[in-house]
This record gives C-alpha cells, structure tokens and sequence, in this order.
C-alpha cells in the first residue's frame, strides 16, 4: 500500500484496491505469489534496492532546485558546436512542454501521427533549404555520430573497383571539432576505415581514398572555399562529406551549391538549448543518389485511400538501415521532438527572421574582431562568421583572460596554443559586447571603449556570401505573430495520438508516465543554459546529480559503474560491445569477435554487432519462445576460441522471463565470451532482480523507457551501459572534458550525452525510492497478466513462462484470425485507431502478432477499456469470418475512419456511420478522430518526396 502523498501513488495506475480485484482475477491471493509464479526463484534479488524512501513530489522539486542552483548560467562563448539561443516561448510552452507533442511516440502508425510527421518535413525542408541538398532526414543523434554516420554512407557506396581494391580510406581535415575526430575514431576502427587526419589543402588522393570530411567554418572558425577540393575528391571518385553550421548557411554559399554529396551538424542553435551537451538533433543531407543508404528516418509524402496527402517514414516505414548483420546503421530512436523544435524555430522566424539573426551574430563578431585589434590583440582569421580567434600581444597572458572573463562570469575558448576565441550566438547583445571588450581592454591594459549599439548590416564578404533563396515556401512564411504560431502549432497537435489521450500499449516500448514534476526542471535556465565544456565547478548541481544517479543506476543493475554517454538504446548497445571489444583485445584476445546473437533480436542487436567489428552467429529460439539452451551450448563450443559475447535481452522479448538465464550466461563465461544484455525489458526487473544477478557483463538502460524519459515522437532517447568491474576501465572517455572515464574513444558528442534530461530520471527514481520502484515493477507484470488473461481466450498468448505466466508484456497472436477471416494485425491495428487506441508493437518479435505492453502508469479503467476494444474487434473479425460482414467492406478494412468519410454526403459502405466510428459506447465521449485513412505505403516509397511542396501542389 502506497501513501497517498507519496509520488507511487500517483505513478501507479491502479488503486490499491483495485490491485487486490486484478490480482484475484487473475487467479493469485497475492502480489507475492505473482511475482513467484512469474520471476524465476533463483534470480531473485535477496534483499530491497538500497535507495532511501520514495519523496513527495513538493520534497523532490525542493532537492532538484537546490541542485538546480548550484549550476551557475555564465555567459558562454566557447562554441565548438554548443551555442546559446533563444527558444521562442510558444514553442517551449507548446511544444517542449507539452504531454501532446513529448509524450507520442515514433511515427509508425502514421494515420495518428500526421502533426508530428509534418513538424518533421517542415524541419526536413529547412535543412534542405539551408544546405542546399535535395534529401534530409528527420534527425540523428548528434553532430559527432552524424559524421560518423557519414563517413560508414560513403563507405558502404564505394563503387565496385573500390569495394574489390580495399579502398578504405577517409581523409578527415585536423579543423574538425575534437569530438567529431573522437567519434570518428571510434567508428572507424572496427570497421577497417583508416582515419589519415591533416590539413586539407595537402590532402592526398590516391586508390585508397573513398572520401573527405571537412568542417565549415572550421573549429577556428575559418570559412575556408573547398570548391577545389570537392573537385580533386570527385576526379579521384571520393566522395564530400561536409559538417556545417546551420545558423552560418544563412549567410554563406551552402555546400549542395559547391557539389559537396553530403553535409551535416548540429541544429541545436535553431532555439534548442545547450543543456550541458544534448539532447540536440543532428541534421543529415545528401544528393538525391543516396536516398537508399541514407541512415535515421525519412518523412515522405504519400497519399491515403481516399486519395488526401498523407505523411508517413518512406522507405520501409521502419529504417532501412536496420537490416540486422548487414545493417549500414543501427539508428532507431534519434531526436524527434527537438528536430521539431528547430523545425517550428524555422517556421516562427521565417527566412528574414533567420537571416536577420545569422547577420547579426555576423556583425557582432565582425565588429569585436575590429574593437579587439584596436587593443593591440591579432585577428587570426580572414573569413569567418560567428567565431574570432585572437592571439596575444606579448605582455597578455592567456591567464588574465580567463580571470577577468570568469569575474564577468563569462566563459571563452582557449586553444593549447595560448590564443583565445569567442563564438557569438543570437543571445549576445550590447551589454555582452561591451563586458567581453572590457575584458580584453584590462588585460592590455587600455582604456574600455563603451558601445551603445552594433553595426546593424552585415559585412560579410561577397566571394563566400550566399546568393540563393531558402525557407521560401508557405508554412516558412505565414506565423510571425504569436497567436497564429500558437494555433499552428495546435492545429498539428491535434492530429497525434499521445499518451494524453489513451494507452500506448507498444511492447518493448515501456509508455509509460513522464511525470509533470519530472519534467519541470528541464525547462530552468539552470540546466538548460549551460555548455557542455565549461569548467565542472560551473556545473555542480549536474555533477552532483549524475554521480548520485550513476551510483543509483549502478545498485538497480547490479553493476559497478556507469557511463552516461550513448544518446539511444542502439548507441547503448554500440558502446557495450565496444567496451566488450576493448576488454578482449586488452587481454590480447584480438580475435574474439564471434557474437551470439538470438533469433528473436531487436533487429538493433545484429546492427550494433555489426559496426562493433562482430561476426553474427544467430541462435534458435524453441518453441516456448525462449533460447534454445542446447543449440546455444553447441553454437558456443563450435565458437569457443573466438567467442566474444551473447546478446540477450531479458525478460525476453517473448515477454517471458526464461528460468534459464543464469546456464546460459555460464556457458557464454565457460567459453571466454561476455554477456550483454539489452535492457529495453528492465521495467520488468527493477528492484525484483537485475542484469548483474542475472550474470551479464554490460547492460543498457533505455531511459526512455525504463525510466520515465519521454518517447518525444522519436527521440530524445538517453541509452547509459552499465558494467561489471572487469569492463569499468574501457568505458568511454571524451576528448575534451574529463567524463571520469579512460577506456574506449568517445561514442557520442557531449561528454555525458544527453545531459539535460536526466533530471527526468533522477527524479523518477529520487520520488519511487526503492519501494515504489519495486512496486511499479510489480504493477506492470501485474497489469501485463491482467490483459493476457482477458484476450488469451480470443487471440491466444504466443509465449508464457513455465507456470503460464507473461512478463511485463505478452504478444497475442493473430496469424490464425488473419488465416480465417482475411483480417491482418495491420488491419486490427488501423481499426483500433478508430476506437482511440494506439496500436500495439506490430509483427516484432514474432510476424503477424501484436506485442502488448500495457506499463505501471495505466489504471484498471484504461485497461478494461483496451480489453473491451480488443474483444470488440475480435468479434467484428468474426463477422467477417462468418459472413455476416463483407470480406472487403468491412470496419476493419476500411479502418481508419475519418471525419471526412463520416460526415460525407455520400455514404457507401455496407456498415453504418456509427459503427465505424463510435463502436462502443464511451468512445463517444472522446472520440479521436484521425486526419486521414489508410496511408499508401508503396506509394510514398516509389515517388518519394521528403520535403514541403509549394501550396499549389
Ligand atoms: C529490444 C530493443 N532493443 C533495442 C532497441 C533500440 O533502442 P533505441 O530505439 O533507443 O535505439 C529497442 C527499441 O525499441 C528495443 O525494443
């Protein structure tokens, strides 16, 4: 029993009593007895998690604000790929802090998703526009993975003769950030890329070179002209990668214009905050040739039944990337909402809005190169945008700077050089301009000039200033005033299905509630305005915060340390395997390479082996659903002397808590291999059991899962490993800041990823306590075996442990309705948009199923109302089945029903209005009505169009 002014109260769905009624249906007398019935004994923890009382939420909001202020917010004009910016305040209030918009998840049930699936295009269309590119997708992880991702998509196109010749080569300029070369690294290396870094202009081209990565403007913030070079790159058949500043394409002739094949960056300055390093969205354009290799997720125009434009991911829904070991990427989450963010920013400001800001930081960049010259400082570079490097007269020292510059509490850049930089963004105003002046004028030791005011053009020379046209279409061009931004913003809001309006009951997925006192402190300048790279004692309140959830994450798996850096779940299982890797070649087992992965495998499992340098060897399941313990002993012998790890994720993704886990994890040992364990079903062992007493290695968390960080409509994700203390020393370091760990290069841009929003989970954990997180845990096993017991009779509950029951989530079978009725899991999914529903994880694990996963959150109501639609479709399949309703005019063939076809004059169907679109009762009263019916899937993926069209098409 939880007290009802404890957060578990309010975290949990069902009430006490509630829990007593589900549990005696279900046929146990106790919480207890389920969780026996359904944890196997033997990996059971043996005492309560260690983590204090759960705290109210007034006591937490208290602990989370002190913390808040001892991060202190200095101007900041380090740059290096952070910036700060204004995020207009309709879009923080309508979007970044709206349930509707952070709460949906991945757009692949389009018909319900057509708000943020045109946020999406509208943010794919201005990074096409600002790049000069044809094709964008909707976002990567960061800046320093997009290159990375860049660099393997220039790879996998090599051409025949390269492929045949070993071409492997990358030429990378030594003006790249530190942390695009520290990721670059990282990925090259088990890949067979060789990394040759140095400065462009004495590139050397030759057989073995199948690309170049340079920066623009580079990380001395020098615009250099790489026509010539792209040039020389495509005589010798290699192909451009380019990362460039979005805010200066505003300004400067975009890189599609000098036949660059791809270019990427950052559009966190596009009203994102710094957030201590993430989570930001990395754009990713390319030519049009490079619409099949292109990793993440695209958003294309297609049409639905009737005909309407309709949006959905082209190019097989899902990522076509992700094609198990012969994946190219293992993207899957990327990030979505803050890709809608930068998206909106483009709409408000518009092109002259955009223009305006990028002139302006121009010229206050411009203007204090000339200002700090006058000091007697030299300006190093001849064309830039935003960033001014200086080197010192004689008697200045780099130590004056800093000091004076830290007493106006602002931070700048210091090269190892000696020299300092300044990168200006859209905050910096006159009062800026003049304490940064002051600074350079006391350390020279002459009088402080005083401006009232900046040169308002922008005097940026004409050989690198942009001639063409961006942001030109209508939506760039029509909300400039508040109230019409807002109802835009509303307007597309309302075609989403989120959590605010029912049960998302994906399995693997773990939709569960994202707390309102959770989420507050994100939007607090004291966590949102901080830089990634300014000295730790500006940042207390975050060290102090990740330590102590590092140290709580540690006692939840059962690990002695964590690394907070992967940005996803799949760059969780990247840098896991990575660090696996690292621990094998450190004993000098280099040839250990053989990875075990499951047949029932999230297809990212495969595709992380794959860039890790693995060799797949997939193991069977049997007929339970579990893994076949025989065949993997076989498979684990045969591999014996180059085994390097098994993949598992546990429970299963059959929903089911295999009692052989612990044998499977000592054969794997027994032969020399390491387990990893995937941790997207962690939400069935918190606080009951863990990775570490299980017997894996490593772990991921998926804390947008598991612990309460928001889907975001595809991202923010946050993917934290946790290892055992043989792994601790090859977790990964960062080049630029001390992230406490010295082992692997870097996995992601920012030192502790996406910083910003752990506030999310330290809250979820600080306000459950260990308690409330083993409670939850037992609520979703609960509410999982509550459902699995109300459809098992109509649908069938593909796999149950040994005392029949399922984990946190169950797949119910459909294979045999679809054999008798023609009626498919895609068709039961569309129809149950009708009814307000999300559908469940559709044809994963098993094809033709739906995996159910209903989570803690959800109460008994929403349950019995999920129950009730399932059983109602079940019996609208059999009136096809039987004949009483048309094989092909049918609820569920037609499903979804929109407006539109309901209130049309003209009504030819064999089955009344209301029974399509208010087929129970209650529906009546919240009825959700989605925008556009069954979308045309092929249609999208033959004429794909990624892009806005002009009004008139
Ligand atoms: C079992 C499993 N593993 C890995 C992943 C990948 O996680 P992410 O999307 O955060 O990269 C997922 C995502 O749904 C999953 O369900």
């Amino acid at each position: 029993m939880i007290k009802n002014d404890k957060f578990g109260w309010r975290h949990i769905g069902p009430r006490s009593h509630e829990i007593d009624q589900m549990l005696k249906t279900i046929g146990v007398k106790s919480m207890d007895e389920l969780i026996d019935q359904t944890v196997p004994k033997n990996i059971r923890l043996d005492k309560p998690l260690d983590l204090g009382p759960g705290l109210t939420e007034r006591q937490y909001y208290r602990k989370i604000h002190d913390l808040a202020k001892k991060n202190k917010v200095f101007n900041t004009y380090i740059g290096m790929g952070y910036y700060d910016t204004i995020t207009p305040a309709v879009i923080l209030r309508n979007v970044f802090e709206n349930p509707v918009w952070y709460t949906s998840y991945t757009p692949y049930q389009a018909e319900i998703s057509q708000g943020r699936l045109e946020a999406l295009l509208n943010y794919q269309t201005m990074i096409c526009d600002l790049t000069g590119f044809k094709l964008a997708n909707a976002s990567l992880l960061d800046e320093a993975t997009a290159a990375a991702e860049a660099m393997v998509m220039m790879y996998n196109t090599r051409s025949r003769t390269q492929q045949k010749a070993g071409t492997n080569v990358i030429l990378v300029d030594e003006k790249v950030w530190p942390q695009t070369l520290d990721v670059l690294m990282t990925r090259a290396e088990p890949l067979g890329i060789e990394l040759k870094v140095g400065n462009y202009k004495e590139f050397g081209f030759n057989s073995q070179v199948f690309g170049v990565l340079v920066q623009y403007p580079n990380s001395d913030g020098n615009i250099e002209d790489y026509t010539a070079l792209v040039e020389t790159a495509h005589k010798n058949e290699c192909k451009v990668a380019v990362a460039a500043d979005l805010m200066g394409l505003a300004l400067l002739t975009p890189p599609g214009e000098w036949d660059a094949d791809i270019c990427f960056g950052s559009s966190q300055r596009f009203g994102v905050p710094m957030g201590y390093g993430g989570p930001h969205a990395a754009f990713f354009a390319a030519k049009d040739e490079y619409k099949r290799s292109m990793p993440g997720r695209i958003i294309g125009v297609s049409k639905d039944a009737n005909g309407n434009r309709a949006l959905r991911m082209a190019l097989q829904t899902r990522e076509q990337h992700i094609k198990r070991e012969k994946a190219t990427s293992n993207i899957c989450t990327a990030q979505a909402l803050l890709a809608t963010m930068a998206g909106f920013y483009g709409v408000y400001h518009g092109p002259r809005g955009i223009y305006s800001i990028a002139a302006r930081i121009h010229s206050i960049a411009n203007l204090l190169s000339k200002e700090i010259e006058k000091l007697g400082y030299k300006h190093l570079n001849e064309f830039f945008f935003d960033t001014v490097r200086f080197s010192l007269p004689r008697h200045v020292k780099r130590e004056d700077i800093e000091w004076l510059s830290l007493d106006l509490e602002m931070n700048f850049r210091y090269f190892d050089n000696g020299e300092v930089g300044l990168s200006i963004d859209e905050t910096t105003n006159v009062d800026d301009i003049n304490w940064i002046i002051e600074v350079f004028a006391k350390a020279a030791n002459k009088p402080i000039p005083t401006f009232t005011d900046y040169p308002g053009e922008c005097l940026l020379d004409e050989k690198i200033a942009r001639k063409s046209e961006y942001l030109q279409l209508d939506v760039f061009n029509r909300y400039r005033s508040e109230t019409e931004m807002m109802r835009y913003i509303k307007k597309l809001e309302t075609r989403d299905i989120s959590l605010t309006h029912s049960m998302i009951s994906l399995g693997s997925c773990t939709m569960k509630l994202n707390a309102a006192t959770e989420m507050l402190p994100l939007s607090w300048i004291e966590f949102s305005g901080i830089h990634p790279f300014v000295p730790k004692n500006q940042a207390m309140g975050y060290q102090i915060m990740m330590e102590e959830l590092k140290r709580d994450l540690a006692q939840i798996t059962g690990f002695a340390d964590i690394s907070l850096m992967p940005n996803s779940g799949a760059a969780g299982e990247y840098a896991g395997l990575m660090v696996i890797m690292a621990y094998h070649k450190g004993r000098g087992d280099d040839h250990r390479k053989v990875c075990l992965i499951p047949s029932s495998a999230h297809g990212t499992n495969p595709a992380s082996a794959a860039m890790a340098g693995m060799d797949i060897v997939v193991t069977p399941c049997d007929e339970r659903g579990n893994i076949d313990v025989e065949a993997l002993k076989l498979k684990a012998e045969e591999h014996k002397d180059d085994l390097a790890a098994l993949m598992i994720t546990y429970p299963s993704t059959h929903g089911v808590f295999e009692a052989s886990v612990t044998e499977i994890c000592n054969i794997i040992h027994q032969y020399g291999g390491q387990v990893y364990m995937d941790g997207a079903n962690m939400n069935a062992q918190v606080g009951l059991t863990s990775p570490g007493k299980i017997g894996a290695d490593v772990c991921h968390l998926n804390l947008h899962k598991t612990f309460a960080i928001p889907h975001g409509g595809g991202g923010p994700g946050v993917g934290p490993i946790a290892v055992a203390k043989h792994l601790v020393e090859f977790l990964p370091s960062h080049s630029v800041m001390n992230n406490g760990h010295v082992g692997i290069h870097a996995v992601s841009a920012a030192p502790w990823g996406s910083a910003s929003v752990l506030p999310i989970t330290y809250g979820y954990i600080k306000m459950l306590g260990g308690d409330g997180l083993r409670k939850a845990t037992e609520v979703a096993i609960l509410n999982a075996n509550y459902i699995a017991h109300h459809l098992k009779e109509n649908y069938g509950i593909l796999y149950t442990g040994e005392n029949g029951r399922v984990a946190h989530e169950m797949i119910l079978e459909a294979r045999h309705l679809k054999q008798a009725s023609g009626i498919s899991e895609t068709d039961i999914s569309k129809r149950l948009m009708d009814y307000g529903f999300h559908a469940p994880t559709l044809s994963f694990p098993v094809h033709g199923t739906l995996m159910v996963e209903p989570t803690e959150s959800e109460s008994k109501d929403e349950l019995d109302r999920f129950i009730e639609t399932m059983n109602s479709i079940y019996n609208e399949i059999k009136e096809v089945e039987t004949g009483v309703a048309d094989k092909d005019d049918n609820v569920l063939k037609n499903a979804p029903h929109t407006q539109f076809m309901c209130i049309d004059d003209e009504w030819n169907h064999s089955y009344a209005r209301t029974k399509a679109a208010y087929p129970l009762n209650w529906i009546r009263e919240n009825k959700f009505w989605p925008p556009v019916t069954r979308i045309d899937d092929a249609y999208g993926d033959r004429n794909l169009v990624c892009t806005c069209a002009p009004v008139e098409e």
